[in-house]
């Protein structure tokens, strides 16, 4: 029996290792850690592959959401209009800032926000909407964008799982007003630790997210505003800069496996994962879709296979949401959603014969 991880983090660091180690060294070499000349890099070279101004890195990507959202000047007291179908901390970051999380339903193609549902969640309250680009494809930003500028509201890009998917020939983090990413070591672009940025082409915002980044500082002794502890560190400043170069032949990969998968789980009763026609998927996630999703998830196990649910529980009914006053049967499709999903292992090292194995598996499954 094989043994195939969901993801394989030794697999992807043994080819750059010597790349690595050596830009982590140079970085301890010059003890230069605070927002320093890989973290300036850095930014300069994410902003270029993303195709914007600017690109601010900071902590997390969840600190991204929240310094985009504050920058975008929302409040305490304002809604913002999201999916319940993502991880959680897009709406954690939504609540943290004291705005409410407002959820709308989403396209059982892609997964991601439905817009004709995002407008009837309009009220006077409404202040920006956050698209979130599920499992690496863009939402249908212009259908978004159409419905916000209707309305006067920011559009905030949760670009977390989608480091270089295409939207008509635009890169994600380049289509709202502020896109915000996740380095978590797992993603596309991961760094070897947390990390994460905030792109945009708007001067206005980039200001603010790097005042909110580090304390609201604008020199050594003076704090224009009330910010955070939210700095990128140096030393994965410096590795996501290996990394970064590596970013579109990962995502070639990725979206060649997910073509075998097609093609090779193709006639079998599982829902396979749909590229919309003006997008390019880069597959952070390969998730089919199956009623029998619990006992398929046992097979596969038992096969030697690492799987993953993203997620199983619909952030509006999760109980840090409750104040808000969600109830089971709001969502109906995501609901159901998160019941059949199944993440299967994608990552640009698996072998041939291991995703072949995965396959066979899931047709011995149905053939039973
Ligand atoms: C869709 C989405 N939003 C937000 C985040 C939060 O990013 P981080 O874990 O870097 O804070 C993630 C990361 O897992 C994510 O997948």
């Amino acid at each position: 029996m094989k043994n195939i991880p969901f993801v394989d983090l030794k697999a992807g660091f043994a080819p750059i290792k010597s790349e690595i180690m050596r830009a982590i060294e140079e970085v301890l070499d010059n003890m230069n850690l605070n927002l320093g000349p890989n973290c300036q890099a850095f930014e300069r070279e994410f902003a270029s592959f993303c195709g914007v101004k600017h690109a601010i890195a900071v902590g997390s990507g969840t600190e991204a959401l929240q310094f985009a959202l504050l920058a975008a000047g929302v409040k305490d007291g304002d809604e913002v209009i999201t999916s319940p179908h993502t991880f959680f901390a897009t709406a954690e970051a939504i609540a943290c800032i004291g705005a409410a999380p407002v959820f709308a339903d989403i396209d059982p193609v892609t997964y991601a926000v439905d817009p004709l549902s995002v407008e009837k969640k309009i009220t006077a309250k409404t202040k920006a909407i956050i698209p979130v680009h599920m499992y690496g494809q863009c939402a249908d930003m212009a259908a978004i964008n159409s419905v916000a500028d209707g309305h006067g509201l920011a559009v905030i890009e949760d670009a977390c799982q989608a480091h270089g998917a295409l939207y008509k020939d635009q890169r994600s983090g380049s289509l709202g007003s502020a896109g915000c990413f996740s380095f978590y070591f797992t993603k596309n672009l991961g760094a070897y630790g947390e990390g994460g940025a905030v792109t945009t082409n708007d001067d206005a915002i980039a200001e603010r997210v790097r005042l909110y980044r580090n304390h609201g500082h604008t020199s050594k002794y003076e704090h224009v505003v009330v910010g955070y502890n939210g700095r990128l560190d140096e030393i994965q400043a410096a590795v996501l800069r290996v990394r970064l170069r590596y970013l579109h032949e990962y995502n070639v990969k990725r979206r060649e496996l997910a073509a075998a998968y097609g093609r090779l789980l193709a006639n079998t009763p599982l829902q396979l994962p749909a590229e919309a026609a003006d997008r390019k998927h880069v597959y952070h996630l390969y998730v089919v879709r199956t009623p029998e999703r619990d006992r398929l998830l046992e097979h596969l196990n038992a096969q030697g296979i690492g799987t993953g649910i993203h997620y199983k529980n619909p952030v509006h009914l999760q109980k840090a949401m409750a104040g808000y006053g969600y109830k089971r049967g709001e969502f109906p499709l995501v609901e159901k959603v998160c019941d059949e999903i199944l993440s299967l292992p994608i990552y640009p090292e698996l072998a041939e014969a291991d995703l072949i194995y995965i396959a066979d598996s899931i047709r011995e499954f149905f053939d039973r």
